[in-house]
């Protein structure tokens, strides 16, 4: 079928650009994705952590309905993200591909903030949650229980608020 070599041509110059589309339909669903579930992610750690160190000031009961449910939630959803991420870094321009194409030091800042430190500090940060999660579950005392998510979860908030690409986001 292509026995000419024009015809070979075209047909690899077209495949190419049926690729290069589906890969950048694939990145805009991707980062549309990554950037509303940043809203709901932010928003239930922020509810977990308040929720946590309200408990341990309150000295109040570690209940199964309300406070490990929450706590399991902004889990669940911020290993969805760190996932949505993942992919993301692949697909993008500004994440691996940027690096590939600049260089470490070729980056501006701006540009280090989305290819290397936001990736970097949020995984960081999804340790620090993921690690706060499952030492919880290995203590019985209510008080010790909000204490851990308010440090873990508290700490990996901070973590995920510093290396934030605000100016993008909310533009
Ligand atoms: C887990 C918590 C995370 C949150 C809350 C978060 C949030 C965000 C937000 C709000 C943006 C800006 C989106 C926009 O401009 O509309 C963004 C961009 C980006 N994130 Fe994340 N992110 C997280 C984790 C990660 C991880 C773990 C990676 C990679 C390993 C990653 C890779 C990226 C990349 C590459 C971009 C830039 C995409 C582009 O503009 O082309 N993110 N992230």
């Amino acid at each position: 079928m292509h026995k000419n070599p024009a015809n070979r041509q075209g047909f690899f110059v077209l495949k190419s650009l049926f690729l290069a589309l589906k890969i950048y339909i694939m990145y805009e669903t991707i980062l549309t994705l990554h950037s509303y579930l940043a809203y709901i992610v932010l928003t239930i750690l922020i509810l977990a952590v308040v929720n946590a160190i309200s408990g341990l000031i309150g000295n109040k009961l570690f209940t199964l309905t309300k406070d490990f449910r929450l706590s399991l939630f902004a889990l669940i959803l911020t290993h969805i993200q760190l996932t949505i991420g993942l992919i993301l870094y692949f697909v993008s321009p500004k994440g691996f591909n940027a690096i590939q194409e600049l260089g470490m030091g070729g980056l501006t800042p701006l540009a280090r903030l989305v290819a290397v430190e936001h990736p970097f500090i949020n995984i960081i940060a999804v340790v620090l949650i993921t690690i706060g999660w499952s030492k919880h579950k290995k203590v019985m005392e209510a008080k010790r229980k909000f204490k851990l998510i308010s440090i873990f979860y508290g700490l990996g908030l901070l973590f995920l608020f510093s290396r934030m690409p605000w100016a993008q986001w909310l533009n």
